[in-house]
């Protein structure tokens, strides 16, 4: 598709004001993301888990101005506390966007966002609150050209979500994402996110992502930086290419149910981005020894009662453990009694597949 199809020809920019709040959640990647091209366009396809309970709310009041439209004009307040230095950021979101919606400058903004989740958790609140972000203004591009399509509204909210950051891209819809032209995935495109478009089996229903907080400080990496290190990586190569392999192979496993598979392919596609981070140059460690320990406490488990317990990681120390819904009582209570323990101030997080981003 091309690009510009998301630029707006026929807006009429109205004397509008007004509320408008999205809810929107978090997602976690079975096939990673990791380096992308100018315009945050990915190297390599990914697929994703929408989740249901860590999601961030915002709350859009737009109001149209009179003068002084050169710049931006716009205030963050996160739990209603005004935070000055979420700014520079959205003022970086706004310039990549503003040619897709040429708007922007005309409006006042008060963006007041809350998460589900606690700030410092360790959990990016990136990608839920830069898709919250992108349907809040899609919302008025709606009220401004009311003929766009339900479907069109979706793909260009994931378009800008994307310019935010590009996981973000994954979590307007679920409960499975895909991201990343793909010749096996219909649909699928570099500039936006859709919705996994075949048969999903039932195994993978409700699929359960129980989040242990090993490590609740900011990052050490930011994905900008950790992305910009695939470029020149002497495995970048090969490992664009397992992830493409690795569409084509968690295709085949959502379709047959194999949980053995499942939790093979997405283990190693958690190891892999960490081995990809501490192979570049330079090179650096996301995860902490509790880390390890739960992994290795996950592997002995699983063997000694063939339960389909599986991890995954993010850019973090803290781990997503992965497990099907009719196992939950087992894993639940081996987590209290085995895992919590290495959970910084024993905090975990229940989270579940979920559908995606709905307007309040
Ligand atoms: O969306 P970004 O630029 O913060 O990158 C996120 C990358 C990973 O979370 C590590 C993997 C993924 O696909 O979500």
């Amino acid at each position: 598709m091309p690009i510009n199809k998301f630029i707006p020809t026929n807006l009429s920019i109205k004397e509008i004001n007004g509320t408008i709040s999205w809810s929107s959640p978090s997602n976690i990647a079975l096939v990673k993301y990791w380096g992308k091209k100018e315009n945050q366009i990915p190297e390599n396809q990914s697929i994703s888990f929408t989740l249901d309970a860590c999601k961030t709310i915002t709350k859009l009041t737009y109001s149209k101005r009179e003068k002084n439209k050169e710049n931006f004009s716009f205030q963050v307040f996160l739990d209603r506390v005004h935070k000055p230095d979420f700014e520079p950021k959205i003022t970086t979101f706004f310039t990549r966007i503003e040619q897709y919606l040429p708007f922007l400058k005309e409006f006042y903004f008060k963006i007041e966002t809350e998460n589900t989740f606690p700030h410092s958790s360790g959990i990016a609140s990136s990608a839920s609150g830069m898709s919250a972000l992108a349907l809040c203004l899609m919302s008025i591009e709606k009220e401004l050209n009311p003929e766009i399509t339900e479907e069109d509204f979706i793909k260009k909210a994931s378009f800008l979500a994307r310019l935010g950051s590009g996981s973000a891209c994954r979590s307007l819809e679920g409960d499975l994402v895909v991201w990343g032209k793909h010749d096996d995935i219909e649909g699928s495109s570099d500039l936006f996110g859709v919705k996994y478009p075949y048969k999903v089996h039932e195994n993978f229903k409700n699929y359960q992502d129980t989040i242990l907080l090993v490590d609740k400080g900011e990052k050490q990496v930011s994905s900008t930086v950790g992305h910009g290190l695939m470029h020149g990586h002497p495995f970048a190569q090969e490992r664009f290419k397992q992830a493409d392999e690795n569409i084509t192979k968690i295709k085949a496993i959502l379709e047959s149910g194999d949980l053995d598979a499942f939790i093979a392919l997405v283990e190693s596609e958690a190891l892999t981005l960490h081995a990809m981070m501490m192979t570049s140059m330079p090179y650096f460690i996301l995860m902490k020894p509790n880390t390890l320990e739960i992994i290795n406490k996950i592997w002995s488990f699983r063997k000694e009662t063939g339960l389909h317990i599986s991890f995954t990681l993010d850019a973090g120390a803290n781990v997503h453990i992965l497990y099907p819904e009719n196992e939950t009582k087992a894993i639940i209570e081996f987590i209290k009694t085995e895992l919590v323990a290495y959970c910084q101030n024993g905090h975990y997080i229940c989270d579940r597949i979920g559908f995606g981003a709905k307007q309040l």
